[in-house]
């Protein structure tokens, strides 16, 4: 079964049409690259496939289900990172993913829909364990991109959606975050992830997705790509984007 199936999604705003009628697919242990200049319409993507914003047409199918069956409950079956993270600044980081795992819980009627992993071994996986009793207001850019991810897993969702992830990270933060992402694919995840970071994107992906003018302006594997040389990889990457 595909874990996401998008269809023709055509979304507009103020009388101008930002997607044009866009379709995705992604299967388990999968990780999609979303790449497009700013405004392209990556982040409103993003949002119409949680179901946090509806666009004006197409479909989405999450788990072979519309979007709209199931809905909220679905969405603990998703870990999402849209935007600028937005925490409770005065809390640590601790407390705030008590908070979250709490609300996720609530998400399916207070059923617990999921293994939900020890928070303790949530801050370690994303190297917050030093900080974790620092209000997280106090948090660099990178430590709260590591925290927005942490609140991402401890459900162990079956699709991940995370725009920029790699905002704000320093080197050693990025070769984590990598990390992070292939071994939530190995264990069976999809990941749906932008960044303008090119090389990391042909480092993290099996396979990209460019958006540009509001449709798909190249679907690539990532090895295919590669296979002319890095150099050649990414111009092909920004004539895409440039539509
Ligand atoms: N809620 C909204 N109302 C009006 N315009 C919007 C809204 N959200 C996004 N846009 C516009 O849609 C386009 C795509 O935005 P966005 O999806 O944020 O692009 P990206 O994430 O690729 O930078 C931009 O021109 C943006 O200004
Ligand atoms: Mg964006």
């Amino acid at each position: 079964m595909k874990v996401l199936e998008a269809d023709g999604i055509v979304q507009v705003f103020e009388g101008r049409e930002v997607l044009s009628g866009l379709d995705l697919t992604m299967g388990q242990g999968e990780v999609l690259g979303l790449l497009g200049v700013n405004g392209a319409g990556k982040s409103t993507l993003l949002k119409i496939l949680t179901g946090m914003q509806r666009p004006v047409g197409g479909r989405v199918r999450f788990l072979g289900k519309p979007l709209s069956e199931g809905y909220p409950g679905i969405l603990a079956r998703m870990g999402v990172s849209i935007n600028v993270p937005v925490f409770y600044e005065s809390l640590n980081a601790r407390e705030n993913l008590e908070i979250d795992l709490a609300y996720l819980a609530l998400a399916d009627g207070g059923r617990r829909v999921a293994e939900i992993t020890g928070i303790s071994q949530l801050l370690e996986k994303v190297g917050l364990t030093a900080d974790s009793a620092t209000p997280v207001g106090r948090y660099s850019t990178g430590m709260r991109q590591r925290l927005a991810l942490a609140r991402c897993m401890g459900h162990h969702p079956d699709l991940y959606l995370l725009d920029e992830p790699l905002n704000g990270l320093d080197p050693v933060a990025i070769g984590q975050l990598r990390d992070s992402l292939r071994s939530l694919a190995a264990q069976g995840s999809a990941v749906l992830f932008s960044s303008h970071i090119l090389s990391e994107v042909l480092r993290t992906a099996d396979r990209v997705m460019v958006v540009a003018d509001g449709r798909v302006s190249l679907r690539a594997s990532v090895p295919e790509l590669l296979s002319k040389g890095q150099e050649t990889a990414e111009r092909t990457l920004i004539k895409a984007m440039e539509g």
